[in-house]
């Protein structure tokens, strides 16, 4: 069998007849919904699409919506040359590459309003993020109308928000997280890590730090909630993630439920620990999932 050549889907009606074209073939299609900028985080949820389905299709549209004024949608890395390479390379089947107006037609006015788990942090601090999130990740699957679709961990509060939509709408798609992939230094790998300098990606360590020393506390044992939520604040803290002047970068750093994000006072059920931090202009996020 000669190696075929992936497709790059432009229209959604492309989009779709191709998906629809493969299913009738009796062809399962897992979709990679990203923004491009690729890494190899990205790389590896294309890896379990391919285990996942025998087709994989990965999107790259940077979304609008998704971005609160203020934010960086206009520098938001653009690489679609090298990302088209890196997907080619990696066995991908086709991509979805389409323009703003095919995806938010003049005079579009319908929106998704996003789940109750939407409503807490990253929803508190970026309003209509999770809004933009789930109109765009609906559309894609209208566009490609997918068995699976695959999403990373690594954004684990947007991950939780696509699978109880999925699950409110009733829409036919089972949805696959694939865990953090991080840099050698413990960083998460991110598209926006690339607007660090030096010295800022120094400070930014103290985030997968906090997390680790997070665990090795839970693994000790400790169980109060509010005690491992200072310590995480104080590994924050005491590791830079300060800015100038002093005042305190972070957004959030909390432990709640794994499922709902609700807060929770004692260790007794699945959590996770998720900070959101300003290191200099860049906000990361990072989590880590506390399994009993
Ligand atoms: O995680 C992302 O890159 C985006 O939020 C997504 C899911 C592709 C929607 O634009």
């Amino acid at each position: 069998m000669g190696i075929e050549e992936m497709e790059i889907l432009h229209t959604p009606a492309d989009a779709r007849s191709y998906v629809l074209k493969r299913q009738r073939e009796g062809e399962s299609v897992a979709v990679v919904p990203t923004m491009g900028a690729l890494h190899d985080g990205h790389l590896s949820l294309v890896e379990i699409g391919k285990r996942e389905c025998d087709r994989v299709a990965a999107t790259i549209f940077v979304n609008p919506t998704q971005f609160t004024p203020h934010e960086d949608l206009d520098q938001y890395p653009r690489t679609l040359e090298q990302d088209l390479q890196r997907l080619e390379s990696l066995g991908t089947d086709a991509v979805f590459v389409p323009e703003v107006y095919a995806m938010y037609p003049d005079g579009c006015s319908t929106s998704i309003v996003p789940p109750r788990v939407a409503n807490r942090l990253e929803g508190q601090h970026r309003p209509e993020h999770f809004g933009g999130v789930c109109t765009i990740v609906l559309k894609l699957f209208q566009c490609l109308p997918c068995d699976v679709a695959v999403f990373g961990r690594k954004d684990y509060q947007q991950w939780r928000v696509i699978e109880s939509m999925v699950a409110d709408l009733n829409l036919p798609v089972k949805v696959v997280a694939g865990e953090i992939v991080r840099d050698p230094d413990g960083l998460a790998m991110s598209s926006r890590n690339r607007y660090l300098s030096d010295a800022e990606r120094q400070s930014a360590l103290a985030i997968p730090r906090a997390l680790e020393h997070l665990a090795s506390q839970v693994r000790q044992g400790e169980k109060d909630i509010a005690l491992l939520q200072t310590n995480l604040l104080r590994s924050l803290d005491g590791g830079g993630i300060a800015d100038s002047e002093g005042v305190d970068s972070v957004d959030y750093a909390v432990i709640v439920d794994a499922e709902s994000l609700e807060p929770i006072s004692e260790l007794d059920r699945s959590a996770v620990a998720l900070i959101a931090a300003r290191v200099g202009a860049t906000r990361l996020i990072d989590n880590r999932l506390i399994e009993l």
